[in-house]
């Protein structure tokens, strides 16, 4: 994008930052619906409330240490889905180019991994991209990188979370310009089925008629190789977990000691998951602003749920929220699926 040309967004806006690069000359303008600090406290005061199970907001373990966290979760050998999900992509990508058509739209639910991206960027024929990302400093990068690289692609990063979006803006320049939604990394899994359910509708009424959506979703398993994914040896996924309390500590004005909790991740049979929880080693109270809040010993705060399916269960809940499986792939072990599904 030349400088001084905007992407031209229409609403919904909270505030507009043009983001230029004094080396390449490209400006990106970035739409602002970045979450205030409020309502990550908010979320945390309300987890910290409920009862008898206390919870942790997951979506906010991605400031710049949980993404790097997250980033070297991706890399350990016990963590199957990455490498397993960009196999399928890499084998499968031509065949989405033939499904999806060309001059596209391209939606990205959550703006993560750039190697599964650039697959996409690499081979379809593609007019724009739009990365949605809750993190304002890692998309402007990202959406950065990327406009350097693909010099034709129109680069329209929106700064938001995706699970509260109702409306995408509208790319003024070419509005009936047709999508193709991006959901990789197995997020869908974090949400519980009613909760996936709910934004499947959401992403079906964000798109038109015969437009798709590309989303990776983790399978149905041996529970011990579920299990070694969820708890590396090296106790990268305890420092993400855990990482999630030197977070609140930083941007709130807190007092939990990180060292006081282990983390724990086990797979629930009868829900299809694996939990993950932060649990306290003591009784012990932690301090939140003006409130206190008591733990006691072996209580935990239940951070996140990794939803598995079946491939005929995930596509029965797509159909049900109005997107139609037309294709999905495998990997020889059946461990991770990538669905193709059309509005
Ligand atoms: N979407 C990833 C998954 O469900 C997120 C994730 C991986 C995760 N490891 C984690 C979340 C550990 C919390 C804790 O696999």
């Amino acid at each position: 994008m030349p400088a001084g040309s905007s992407p031209g967004y229409a609403s919904p806006t909270r505030s507009r930052l043009i983001i230029m690069d004094a080396k390449t000359n490209i400006a990106l303008e970035l739409i602002d619906l970045e979450p205030e600090l409020e309502d990550f406290r908010q979320a945390v005061v309300e987890g910290l409330s409920s009862s008898p199970q206390k919870t942790l907001p997951c979506k906010f373990f991605y400031d710049a240490t949980g993404s790097a966290l997250f980033d070297e979760i991706c890399d350990l050998d016990e963590y199957y889905p990455t490498r397993t999900e960009i196999n399928i992509l890499r084998d499968c990508v031509s065949e989405l180019g033939t499904l999806i058509g060309d001059n596209r739209l391209l939606v990205e639910y959550g703006s993560g991994s750039s190697v599964k991206i650039r697959i996409l960027l690499d081979q379809l024929p593609l007019a724009a991209y739009m990365p949605i990302d809750i993190s304002r400093e890692h998309l402007q990068q990202s959406a950065q990188r990327i406009a350097e690289d693909y010099p034709e692609l129109a680069v329209l990063p929106v700064c938001a979370d995706y699970s509260q979006l109702t409306d995408l803006p509208v790319y003024q320049k070419n509005p009936g310009l047709r999508k193709v939604g991006f959901f990789p990394g197995s997020s869908i899994g974090n949400f519980t089925p009613e909760e996936a359910q709910h934004f499947l509708q959401n992403v079906a009424r964000q798109l038109q008629p015969g437009d798709g959506f590309i989303v990776g979703v983790d399978l149905k398993k041996d529970p011990e190789i579920l299990h070694a994914a969820y708890n590396d040896a090296k106790g990268v996924t305890a420092a993400f977990n855990l990482n999630l309390l030197s977070r609140i500590n930083q941007e709130l004005d807190a007092e939990i000691d990180p060292t006081a909790f282990n983390h724990e991740a086990a797979y629930n049979d009868s829900h299809g998951r694996v939990e993950m929880h932060l649990v306290s080693k003591t009784d012990q109270q932690i301090r939140l602003g003006d409130d206190q809040f008591e733990l006691a010993t072996d209580e935990s705060i239940h951070t996140e749920n990794s939803h598995k399916y079946d491939v005929d269960e995930f596509q029965q809940l797509a159909d049900a929220a109005g997107l139609k499986p037309v294709k999905v792939w495998t990997d020889e072990n059946h461990w991770f699926s990538i669905h193709y599904l059309e509005r």
